[in-house]
């Protein structure tokens, strides 16, 4: 199952103008400790900005450049240093990301959904990677 069936499973959440309303309504439920750290937050600009995120975490996984340097901004600022955004919640939020797609994507098989996660789950990785670096 290649990356251009993770792509157009993208396409297929996005045109839904409530997919990143649901997103964050499902991340901000999953801990306590989330909520709070989004008190001071536009959501308007958050959502296109996360929209634009994953975008650019899946053209990194292709190989695209503007790709890996738009992670390796994202990895700095959410770094031990700076948001500390840890392992944990980065998994709750590739959980939430993944419940969201199986509600918006009515042709998300289980193989799209497996290959959504091995795609997520290296782009945390590499995130991960960078902030260690960044700190
Ligand atoms: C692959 C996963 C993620 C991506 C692609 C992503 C992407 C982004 C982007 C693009 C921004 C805008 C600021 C910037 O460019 O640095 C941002 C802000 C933020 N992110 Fe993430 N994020 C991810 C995971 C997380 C997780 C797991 C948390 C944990 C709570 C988190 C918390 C935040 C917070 C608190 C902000 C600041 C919001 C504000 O400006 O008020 N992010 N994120």
């Amino acid at each position: 199952m290649p990356i251009r069936d993770v792509i157009a499973s993208y396409g297929r959440c996005c045109v839904h103008p409530a997919f990143f309303d649901r997103f964050y309504e499902i991340f901000l439920a999953s801990d306590p400790v989330i909520r709070p750290m989004f008190a001071r937050t536009n959501f308007a600009k958050q959502k296109a900005l996360l929209r634009e995120g994953v975008s650019m975490l899946l053209m990194h996984l292709e190989g695209k450049p503007v790709g890996t340097a738009c992670l390796d901004r994202i990895a700095e600022t959410h770094s031990p240093k700076r948001m500390n955004v840890t392992a944990r919640l980065y998994e709750l939020w590739i959980t939430s990301l993944v419940k969201t797609i199986k509600e918006f994507d009515g042709e998300c098989t289980p193989e799209v959904e497996a290959e959504w996660r091995r795609a997520l789950h290296a782009g945390v990785h590499y995130l991960m990677m960078q902030g260690v670096k960044a700190a």
